[in-house]
C-alpha cells in the first residue's frame, strides 16, 4: 500500500505535505504541475502527510473512493512519465505554483541561495580535506586506447580523403564522398565502444575535475579544525537530521523507531544472512517486526570522499531499504559522481544546510 493525492490538491497545492515527510518522495514540477505526486517506490506509508494537508486530499490508496480512484494511476505514472501523467490529468489546470515562486522562496529542488551557506560554513572549511584533481586515475582502458585512436584516424581520413563525390543531395552543391560513406559507421562504432569501456572512467575524471570554490575558500587555506571539533559537529548535524526527518515513533507512527547509532552503535543491521552487521549512521525500523524501513548516512564537508562512497556507502545497500545520503549544500554533484564511480545505483541524496536553530534538509532531482 501507499498514499495517494487526489483532486482537492488542484488549485490548491499547499505543500504543507512536502515538510511533512520523511523521505521527501512527494514531488511535482513548478509552473507545470497543477498538483503533487506521491512516489509509490520510495513512500514508506507513515502516513505523515495526510494530517498536514489542509484540504484532505491524501488517503492510503485503499481508502481512495471510487471517483477519485484515477488519482491511483496518475500518482505512479508521473514519476514513469510525468507528460503522460499530466495528459491523463487534463491539461486545462492550470498550476497554483509558478516556478518564479518557488526560486524566490527557496523551498524548490537544486541547491540555490548558497550563499548564506557558504557564509556559516566558513568556519568549519577545511580546505586541506577538499578532494583534489587526480588525472592519474582517469587512466583509459586498452580498448579505450585503441577505439580513440581508430575514431581519431577515421574523422582524420574522412577530412583530408573524403573521396570521389557518390551522393549529391538535391538543390545543393554539396558532395559526400566515399570515403565518408565507408568510415561514418566505423567512426560511430569506435565512439560508442570507447564511451562503453571508459565510461567508469569518465566518472572518475569528472569526480576530480576540481570544482569552482569560491576565492574566500583559498583565502582561508591555513583555517584546521581539531579532529573532536569535526566529529562533534558531524554528531551534531546527525542527531539534527534524525529530530528533524525521522522522529519516530509519533502520533502518526507509533510503529516506527528510530535509532543513531552516533556517538554510540545503537542499532546494527545483519545482512549476508546474519554474517556482517552495517551501523549506518540513522536506521528506521518498523516494530514488531524489526524490519528495517530506511538507512540515512550523513556526510559532513570532511567525509565525503571517493573512499567513503567506495567502502561505506556501498555497504549501506540492502535490499528494498531505501538508502538517503545527505550532503553538505553544494556538494551533490560530488557526491552524484561518487556514488556512480562507486557503482552505486540505488542512493537518494539530499542536502543539508546549517540555519541559527536547526538544521535545513533539501531533496536533491
Ligand atoms: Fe511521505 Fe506520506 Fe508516504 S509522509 S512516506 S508520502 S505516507
Ligand atoms: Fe496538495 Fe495538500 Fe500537499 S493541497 S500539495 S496534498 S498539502
Amino acid at each position: 500500500m501507499t498514499f495517494v493525492i487526489t483532486s482537492p490538491c488542484l488549485g490548491t497545492q499547499d505543500r504543507a505535505c512536502v515538510d511533512a515527510c520523511p523521505v521527501d518522495c512527494i514531488h511535482f514540477e513548478a509552473g507545470v504541475d497543477a498538483m503533487l505526486y506521491i512516489n509509490p517506490i520510495d513512500c514508506i506509508d507513515c502516513g505523515a502527510c495526510q494530517p498536514a494537508c489542509p484540504v484532505s486530499a491524501i488517503f492510503p490508496e485503499s481508502e481512495v473512493t471510487t471517483e477519485e480512484s484515477r488519482f491511483i494511476n496518475i500518482n505512479s505514472l508521473w514519476f514513469e512519465d510525468a507528460a503522460a501523467a499530466r495528459t491523463e490529468l487534463g491539461t486545462d489546470i492550470e498550476p497554483v505554483i509558478t516556478a518564479e515562486e518557488v526560486a524566490g522562496s527557496g523551498s524548490g529542488s537544486g541547491d540555490g541561495n548558497d550563499t548564506a551557506d557558504e557564509e556559516l560554513a566558513y568556519r568549519q572549511v577545511d580546505v586541506t580535506q577538499l578532494p583534489l584533481p587526480n588525472a592519474s586515475s582517469a587512466v583509459l582502458s586498452p580498448v579505450g586506447v585503441v577505439a580513440l585512436a581508430l575514431l581519431s584516424l577515421s574523422l582524420f581520413t574522412m577530412i583530408m580523403f573524403p573521396g570521389p563525390g557518390i551522393i549529391k543531395p538535391a538543390g545543393t552543391t554539396l558532395e559526400i564522398g566515399l570515403t565518408i560513406i565507408v568510415l561514418v559507421p566505423i567512426t560511430a562504432l569506435m565512439a560508442l565502444i570507447f564511451i562503453i569501456h571508459q565510461w567508469s572512467q569518465l566518472g572518475n575524471f569528472s569526480a576530480h575535475d576540481l570544482r569552482n570554490t569560491s576565492p574566500w575558500r583559498v583565502d582561508v587555506s591555513d583555517w584546521r579544525r581539531s579532529e573532536d571539533s569535526r566529529r562533534a559537529d558531524l554528531l551534531n548535524i546527525v542527531q539534527s537530521i534524525a529530530k528533524e526527518r525521522f522522529d519516530f515513533p509519533n502520533a502518526n507512527n507509533p510503529d516506527m523507531r528510530t535509532y543513531v547509532n552516533l556517538p554510540e552503535p545503537q542499532m546494527a543491521i545483519e545482512v549476508q544472512g546474519g554474517s556482517r552487521k552495517i551501523l549506518p549512521d540513522i536506521v528506521v525500523l518498523d516494530r514488531p517486526g524489526g524490519r528495517p524501513k530506511l538507512i540515512a548516512q550523513i556526510e559532513s564537508r570532511e567525509t565525503l570522499t571517493r573512499e567513503q562512497a567506495k567502502y561505506v556507502w556501498s555497504e549501506l545497500q540492502v535490499k528494498d531499504t531505501p538508502l538517503l545520503l545527505y550532503v553538505p549544500s553544494g556538494l551533490a554533484a560530488q557526491a552524484k559522481d561518487y556514488a556512480r564511480s562507486a557503482g552505486i545505483k540505488n542512493i537518494q541524496i539530499r542536502t543539508w544546510r546549517r540555519q541559527p536553530d536547526n538544521v535545513r534538509v533539501r531533496e536533491v532531482r
